[in-house]
């Protein structure tokens, strides 16, 4: 069994498992250099051949325990019929939603259409040995979110002005969650051994809404993937206390933490549920002092705890890859040491 999925099946407190968030991402000049001559993202995720040289960069580079696949959350939307591009500097910009469309694809049209997703995660799934292939999801509401709003929502999102029609609302969210269900098999019968469901819009979520646009959708994909004995990651993004709710609720394999979560206060009240990241990654843009001792820390909170070291959100873009080298390091000689005093 994968180093992953032990701790998060059998809660393994024995070995700290590592990968990162973006770890295939703009802070790599290899990556830099592939995207500078693929301008077009949503193509670039359907070229399984740059698909599968880029989830392979950082592994490569670092010992890290698992390869995610290059792709992107708003693959969905794309799926789902709806234009989407990314601008520099700006962020995705989605085009306007067909409703009535995107309601009315069937499970086969989608599946063709991310067919070269699929092909790309056997094609990894034979490089990589002895690590874990991560696939992965946006959560219903913030694909919603990214849908409707048709690009990153602003501070001052307004949940009132977005979902403003209710029942059109309920129907594209299940719509949403069907396909979320029918991708996450898909990337599972390609060789994904775990996947992970990216919420990061949780937090926009006033909290009377909590349980009807984050917890029930997560629940609801949390158990499908329970059925089918797939590891899954939830990563509901902002949520602050909220997080505990979640996890009594929802029920996930293992619980990503952001970095406004006191690491503390979650391995005292997510009822042993395994945790992943949360380290800030502005830390690693910081001197190594600061960023070994912040690494330490949740070493040492997690000891005993089942516990996957990661961040609590992507790598940043000025982030320098020896840092990346230099955090797997720390966590690698923390595992030795750990296994030499047995
Ligand atoms: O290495 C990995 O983590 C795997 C690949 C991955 C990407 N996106 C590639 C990507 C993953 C897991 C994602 C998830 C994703 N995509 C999320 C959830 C995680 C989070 O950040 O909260 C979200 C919200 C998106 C939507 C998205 N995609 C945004 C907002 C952006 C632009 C902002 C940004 O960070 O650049 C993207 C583009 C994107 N997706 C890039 C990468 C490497 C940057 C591409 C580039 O400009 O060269």
């Amino acid at each position: 069994m994968n180093k992953l999925s032990n701790c998060i099946i059998n809660r393994d407190t024995s070995y700290i498992p590592i990968w990162f968030m973006r770890q295939a991402g703009r802070y790599l000049p290899e990556f830099r250099e592939i995207r500078k001559n693929n301008q077009d993202f949503i193509k670039l995720c359907l070229s399984p051949k740059l698909v599968e040289e880029i989830t392979l960069q950082p592994t490569n580079r670092f010992d890290l325990d698992a390869a995610i696949i290059f792709s992107d959350i708003l693959m969905i939307p794309y799926g789902l019929g709806q234009q989407v591009k990314f601008e520099k500097g700006k962020g995705p910009i989605l085009g306007k939603l067909d409703i009535n469309s995107a309601l009315n694809i069937t499970d086969d049209e989608f599946i063709k259409k991310m067919s070269p997703v699929y092909e790309s995660i056997r094609n990894v799934k034979r490089k990589v040995k002895n690590k874990s292939v991560i696939g992965f999801v946006g959560a219903p509401w913030t694909l919603l979110v990214y849908m409707l709003n048709q690009q990153s929502p602003k501070r001052d999102f307004n949940f009132n002005t977005v979902i403003n029609d209710n029942s059109i609302v309920i129907k594209l969210l299940k719509k949403i969650e069907e396909i979320i269900c029918l991708h996450i098999d898909k990337q599972t019968q390609s060789g994904a051994d775990i996947v992970q469901i990216f919420d990061s819009w949780a937090g926009l979520l006033p909290k009377d809404k909590l349980s009807q646009f984050c917890f029930a959708p997560n629940q609801k994909i949390i158990k499908h993937t329970k059925n089918k004995k797939i590891p899954t990651i939830c990563f509901p993004r902002g949520i602050g206390k909220s997080y505990r709710d979640f996890c009594h609720s929802v029920k996930p394999d293992c619980i990503n933490i952001d970095y406004e979560v006191d690491p503390n206060w979650a391995k005292a009240n997510f009822n042993n549920t395994p945790i992943q990241g949360g380290l800030d990654p502005k830390i690693l843009l910081k001197d190594n002092i600061s960023l070994e001792k912040e690494v330490q820390n949740y070493l040492n909170i997690f000891k005993n705890y089942p516990y996957i070291f990661n961040l609590g959100h992507g790598v940043l873009p000025d982030t320098k890859p020896e840092t990346i080298d230099h955090i797997v390091k720390i966590v690698r000689r923390k595992n030795e040491k750990r296994s030499s005093e047995g």
